[in-house]
């Protein structure tokens, strides 16, 4: 049961999903992710079984139509591909062909965002995972680092942007539904690199 002190949007998600982030944080491994081209491929193929469905149903959801957003700048399975076929993967799109079983058959508005809440946020660590890939493999955003450089310059203004559309897009009786959707969203992460 989710427990939202207050009908705001941010801080509740960010009291609800810090812990699931930190776990999160930990089993994908900064050093495991950079050990490696091998490990580095290996944990793209991850996320992209979880990213590819879950932008699938954003792309079903309301939010697919909603200007103020501008949902396809805001998708990132292509830049796994094409950072995967820079690897050498010799078949990116099987990957996401057999993603993962996404928690829900469609979402609503509320569920779409916390759901892209978990993924937009993912930005923010982005910069730093870039960097490190660079230093240990000297792999950049233009030889396959593009899905972590996120939005690259622009990756403040666009989470800026969605953080203040998800205010006025999210009615107050929707919080719940969102923060338990975001939460729900790392807990798909979790299984997903657990299980591999
Ligand atoms: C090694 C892996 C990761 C590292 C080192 C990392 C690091 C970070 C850092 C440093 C921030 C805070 C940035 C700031 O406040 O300016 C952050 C925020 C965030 N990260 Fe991660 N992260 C990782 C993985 C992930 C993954 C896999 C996801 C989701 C799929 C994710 C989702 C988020 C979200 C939603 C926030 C925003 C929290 C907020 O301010 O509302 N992170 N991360």
């Amino acid at each position: 049961m989710i427990d939202c002190r207050n009908d705001s949007f941010l801080p509740a998600v960010r009291q609800q999903t810090r812990a699931l982030h930190d776990q999160l944080e930990e089993l994908v491994g900064l050093d495991r992710l950079t050990r490696s081209r091998a490990d580095y491929g290996a944990a793209l193929r991850r996320f992209l079984a979880v990213w590819h469905p879950l932008e699938k149903l954003l792309e079903e959801s309301p939010l697919r139509d909603d200007p103020g957003l501008d949902l396809p700048r805001r998708l990132r399975s292509r830049a796994l591909l094409a950072d995967l076929a820079r690897l050498g993967d010799p078949d990116p799109a099987g990957t996401a062909g057999a993603g993962l079983r996404a928690p829900w058959s469609s979402l609503d508005t509320p569920r779409a965002i916390g759901v892209l809440y978990v993924l937009e946020g993912s930005t923010l660590g982005g910069r730093l995972i870039c960097r490190k890939l660079d230093e240990d493999l000297g792999i950049t955003p233009g030889s396959g680092a593009s899905f972590f450089a996120g939005h690259g310059p622009d990756n403040a203004a666009m989470w800026k942007s969605f953080l203040e559309w998800s205010e006025t897009a999210l009615a107050p009786g929707g919080v719940a539904e969102a923060v338990e959707a975001a939460c729900t969203t790392f807990r798909f992460f979790l299984e997903a690199f657990r299980t591999s």
